[in-house]
């Protein structure tokens, strides 16, 4: 039973990220489809989470694994049919779940009906819909954006004799959101998926919208790093977080406030300013636009501490906060930290104060797999060979079993399988990370303490991290042992639950390596 709170569920809940090429085939296709996501609802409602949030299930010529997208309005054929999204939808809300899909505002595929109008000539009405420029003095680009996958962001068509801009890949044409009948449409396939029953949307790079109408240059980085790819190397000054993108947030809250209970969860990369911005003026941006401290951070303690409290500090009056540790675009947790770590840093997930959002196969321990070249995939890697960059790694399908398949599919996988002992053997072993995900779970939904209470630094060191949770009568503590080495217990109380395997709570007297413990104060 969860302890009842009156909070809406974006706040006192947890969202669970369902990569669907990944999760489960129903067809022998070696992709993972919607059938498959209802016959595999049941691991989503036992793990205890409350909501879960699909990658993009719309027509895609899957350039970008649906990140381009080729009608807003209908269902992959790959993934299924819209009656399969309907009896989904059914199947999640049979089981109290929330339902969020991926909005994909920033751009289309350029299969689109749009682009190809768009393209068809100046005078298409659709021409506005994308962003066209003449060329630059120098007869080049009009500007010198680089692409999020590398090379220029703009992309010469001949037969018009103008660039397009392009974010993304050139497949992935910008919508130009300074258009209002663009903006309009974008706002009714919105309201066309509430109609159908979906509580919320993730807003993809939205970042993105709405880049400087005189496509200035952006200014060098000069601390840019490699692994950051080529977009970072220099300071995204016009064409990220611009004024007209903020309007049109406001507006797609404006359209998720027709309808009760919705929320909307907002991809933004960016410094901690510019996240906050997304919250929007007097909070009718983003329900939760996406904390990815974590997600980019390093093990380090005393770093961690410190976002803690600046993260908490900078946050709007009212504005709710989120942690997300992460997703189908960066390097799995295990694989980062190790898998010591990561059992330390779920309870760290789980126990902070702000709604967790969990990529699938973390509560496996997943980590990033290689991935043979004949089978890349990603368009991030196939541009940058020999690189090391890509996200094919942390896509791997879900291990349920260890039949040929791993239960994911009975064809060829998409990629290649994991590596991790599977779900249903996960589930009888103590030690597993499945169980422990599950009792950190349970214990948020025991305590509104750990989903509501407030939060307050109790001790920090190189070595480990202490913290209160208050609410009511009721305070929590928790320690967090950073290191591979016992550590002194850095604050009191009864432990209540520890994340190493086995460990006798009654004789506990100091932290064992990488241990997470709970207390009650
Ligand atoms: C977001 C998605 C990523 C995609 C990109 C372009 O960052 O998470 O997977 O490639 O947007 O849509």
């Amino acid at each position: 039973m969860t302890q009842a709170t009156d909070a809406p569920w974006w706040q006192d809940g947890i969202i669970y990220q369902i990569y669907p090429r990944s999760f489960q085939d129903s067809t022998g296709s070696g992709v993972g489809d919607l059938r498959g996501i209802i016959q595999r609802l049941d691991h989503v409602k036992d793990l205890g989470v409350d909501a879960i949030w699909i990658s993009p299930i719309y027509p895609s010529p899957m350039k970008d694994a649906g990140y381009d997208i080729s009608d807003y309005d209908g269902v992959e054929p790959i993934f299924g049919t819209l009656e399969d999204f309907e009896a989904l939808a059914r199947a999640t809300g049979d089981r109290g779940l929330k339902l969020l899909l991926d909005f994909v505002p920033s751009h289309s595929s350029d299969q689109h009906p749009w682009f190809q109008a768009a393209r068809s000539s100046r005078d298409d009405p659709k021409r506005d819909w994308y962003v066209w420029r003449d060329p630059g003095p120098d007869g080049g680009p009009p500007s010198n954006w680089i692409a999020e996958f590398g090379g220029s962001a703009w992309e010469w068509d001949d037969a018009t004799g103008q660039y397009y801009l392009h974010i993304y890949m050139t497949e992935q044409p910008a919508l130009n959101w300074r258009n209002p009948d663009l903006r309009a449409e974008m706002y009714d396939i919105m309201r066309r998926w509430f109609d159908r029953g979906v509580d919320g949307f993730r807003v993809d790079a939205v970042e993105h919208l709405a880049p400087d109408d005189q496509c200035r240059d952006n200014p060098p980085n000069p601390d840019w790093r490699f692994e950051q790819g080529p977009a970072r190397s220099l300071f995204r000054k016009f064409s990220s977080h611009q004024p007209a993108g903020f309007d049109a947030v406001h507006e797609m809250r404006a359209v998720a406030d027709e309808y009760p209970d919705r929320a909307l969860v907002g991809e933004a990369y960016g410094t901690l300013d510019e996240v906050m911005l997304y919250y929007g003026k007097d909070l009718k941006g983003f329900h939760l636009p996406f904390n990815f401290y974590l997600i980019e951070a390093e093990w380090d303690l005393l770093a961690i501490a410190d976002y803690i409290d600046t993260y908490e500090a900078a946050l709007p009056e009212g504005g709710w906060p989120n942690w997300v540790m992460g997703n189908h675009d960066r390097d799995r947790v295990a694989t980062r930290w190790g898998p010591d770590a990561a059992r330390a840093a779920a309870m760290l997930l789980l126990t902070l104060r702000g709604t967790p959002t969990i990529y699938q196969g973390e509560e496996l321990g997943m980590v990033n797999e290689a991935v043979p070249d004949h089978m890349i995939q990603d368009p991030w890697a196939i541009n940058n060979p020999g690189t090391g960059l890509g996200r094919d790694p942390v896509r791997i399908p879900m291990p349920w079993d260890d039949s040929a398949g791993r239960g994911f599919t009975d064809g060829e996988p998409w990629l290649p399988l994991s590596t991790v002992p599977a779900a249903n053997a996960q589930e009888d072993d103590p030690r597993s990370m499945l169980v422990l995900y599950r009792h950190l779970i349970w214990l948020r939904r025991q305590h509104a303490t750990l989903r509501l209470g407030d939060y307050r630094r109790l001790h920090a060191d190189a070595a480990t991290l202490a913290y209160a949770r208050g609410h009511g009568d009721e305070v929590l503590h928790v320690a967090i042992n950073f290191t591979d080495r016992t550590q002194p217990l850095p604050c009191g109380g009864t432990p209540v639950f520890s994340t190493v395997p086995d460990r006798d709570l009654a004789e506990i007297s100091e932290l064992a390596p990488h241990e997470g413990l709970l207390l009650r104060a």
